[in-house]
Order: C-alpha cells, then structure tokens, then sequence
C-alpha cells in the first residue's frame, strides 16, 4: 500500500476511489485526525484493508472487493494472458476471507464471479471494471432513494440517535442510516443526532459525528451507556441503524451494542428503523442464530485510542456484532421502500418485486 497523489479531495461521499486507473481508500484507522488515502494495489492488499478496517461498513466492503477483484485480473492477465481465469480463485478466497458478518461482501463477489464465469479468453479488466463501477453507483444511488424513503416516515423534527457508522464512509455514497438522516435533516424532520461513540472502534466519535459535522447537522457524542438516560429524558423520536446482514426472518445484525439500543427503545416508546439495501438482506440465513458474529482481537477492548487500559493478564471478549430480532425492528427501509414490522413473509414478498 502507497499514500495516493494529490489530486484527490477528500470527502466522506468519495470514501472509495478508482482514480488514475488504481483503486484509493480513505483510510479510515485515522479519521478524523488524519484525511489520507491508500492505494490498494492488489486483491491481497485490499483483503488486508477490509481486515485492517482501512475500508469497513457492510456496502463499502462489498464495493472495494470488487475492485479488488479488477485487480486481480490485471495480474492474472499480466502472468497468465488467456489463462487468466485460473489466477482468480485464489484472490476471491482471499478477500471472501476478510471479514464474516457483513454479507454485502458475498454479494459483491458473486456478481463479480458471475462475470467471471461469462467471459471469454481476453483481458477481462474492462468489462470487471464495469461491473465494480456498477455495483458502486448503485449502492450510492440506492442510499439515496433509501433517504427519502426513510425521512418520509419521521413526522418531525425531533432528535434520533444513531449506533457506529452507516454512512457515507461505510458505503458507496451518500449512506444508509446517514443518508436517511441527512435527507431528513434537510426536510427539517430531524433537530438533532444524538452518536453514540460506539465502543470499542468508536466508529461513532471518530466517523459519524466527522460525516455529520461536514454535513452542517447538529451532532452531540455520547457514551454508548448514555443511550438509556437519553431515551429516558425524552424527546428522541428514532433510533437509525445499518446493517451488517439481515436474515430472510428479519433478525439484524449489526454494530454491538445495536440489540441494546432497540430493548432500549421499545421500553422508551421510541421507534426503531433500520435502513439497509436489499444487498445486506440473506435470503439463504434463515434466523439471526445463523449469522456469523466475528470476534475481533480483545486488545480492541483492552486498549484505548493506543493506550493500555485492561489490567495486563485480563481477557476480553470482544464480538464486534449483535443480533436484534426482527420483533424490535418497527421499520426496515430498503431501496425498494419500506416494511413495517418486518417478518418472513413481507421480506421474501419484497424480495421477489
Ligand atoms: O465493524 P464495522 O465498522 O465494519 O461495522 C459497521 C456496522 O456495523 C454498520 O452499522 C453496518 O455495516 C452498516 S453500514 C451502512
């Protein structure tokens, strides 16, 4: 990996960048202390970066995989000319590898795979960019027709909290949870977010109160634990997710943390949404018991912004993921629309339009 030229403007909207013919990230480990990009220059490289949680948020991984699979077929075809084919199963299971819960990963490489399977002998990198190209533009513009469908349902203004980052940073533009608060926020629906800083990665201070902050909306940081006394003083109309994947009976997994949140809300009266494209729905999941939950190193846990914290000789457990039931969840909102109260049926029926 190599620091990108100047020529870039960093955004949260441009998170994701094939420029000059080569695929740049901003990186988000250093956010908001440091706006820089990293080339990915292979599939390796960029397995490394989803990993790392240089690239992270279910729909933006999913899209940097795609382009880590153009490149691979830029070094297959460079090494193996018309055998190229046979140098491409090696780097999908690399970055299939990456990371287990978000399952827009998946998705995006079995598109990519899909093409593969269709192509000829020649050089396959223009019709994979492509592909990558189209997977990209419709993640953002999904996010947006997610915006709309999502403000349309918050009879403001009031103020929303929100859980880890789902926002542009996190996708292909614009956001999912973010990108129906920034619609909302720009209908004056929305007074004020409430981010929980979201332990221990603190995608929520680090990430989304830097996309809000951009973004002119009025942000206050709080501690994960001050969710409940915040419910409790009222005046919090939503609580706006993302998700990591969603089972066809439309258990969510998410940011830890989330379940609590959604407990949280149906005792406060508070109503729950999730805002997630169609691409985060796992049709072949059948409950929430069947996603895998990864489990990160516990010096997440143990450690602070690079200071020791834990008592050395502690243990941690550290699962970065939590499953709220689909009975907590009072809407689900997808680039299709929106289900209230989402189950089996009314996600399998909107599947299928
Ligand atoms: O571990 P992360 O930062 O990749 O987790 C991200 C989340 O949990 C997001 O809420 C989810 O991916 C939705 S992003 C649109």
């Amino acid at each position: 990996m190599s620091e990108t030229p100047s020529g870039l403007i960093v955004s949260p909207d441009n998170a994701i960048v094939w420029y000059d013919d080569a695929l740049f990230v901003l990186d988000q480990r250093i956010l908001p202390a440091e706006e820089r990009y990293l080339q990915l220059g292979s599939a390796k490289e960029t397995a490394d970066a989803i990993r790392d949680m240089v690239v992270r948020g279910a729909p933006a991984i999913g899209v940097t995989a795609a382009y880590g699979v153009v490149l691979a077929a830029r070094r297959a075809w460079s090494e193996r000319g018309h055998a190229w084919r046979s140098g491409m199963d090696e780097p999908l299971r690399l970055l299939a590898e990456s990371r287990p819960t978000a399952v827009n990963l998946f998705w995006a490489l079995d598109c990519m795979r899909a093409l593969i399977d269709g192509l000829g002998a020649g050089d396959p990198e223009a019709a994979l960019l492509a592909e990558a190209r189209r997977i990209h533009q419709r993640d953002a513009a999904d996010n947006r027709r997610m915006g709309e469908f999502g403000a349309s349902l918050i009879s403001g203004p009031t103020e929303v909290i929100t859980h880890c980052n789902a926002g542009a940073l996190a996708t292909g533009g614009y956001g999912t949870a973010l990108g129906v608060i920034r619609s909302a926020w720009r209908q004056g629906r929305i007074s004020r977010v409430f981010a929980d800083e979201t332990r221990p990665w603190l995608q929520g201070a680090r990430l989304t109160s830097w996309e809000l902050h951009h973004d002119g909306i009025p942000v206050s940081l709080q501690t994960d634990a001050a969710a409940a006394a915040r419910m409790a003083r009222g005046g919090i109309g939503w609580v706006i997710v993302g998700s990591d994947r969603i089972a066809a009976n439309g258990d969510v997994a998410n940011k830890i943390g989330t379940y609590a949140l959604a407990v949280l809300a149906r005792y406060h009266g508070v109503r729950f949404m999730v805002a997630a494209p169609t691409s985060t729905i796992d049709p072949d999941t059948a409950s929430g018991a069947d996603i895998p939950i990864e489990q990160r190193a516990g010096d997440e846990i143990l450690s602070c912004a690079g200071q020791r914290v834990g008592t050395r000789g502690v243990e941690a457990w550290n699962p970065v993921f939590d499953v709220t039931p689909a009975k907590l969840v009072d809407a689900l909102v997808t680039e299709k629309g929106v289900i209230e109260q989402p189950n089996r049926e009314n996600i399998a029926t909107m599947l299928a339009t």
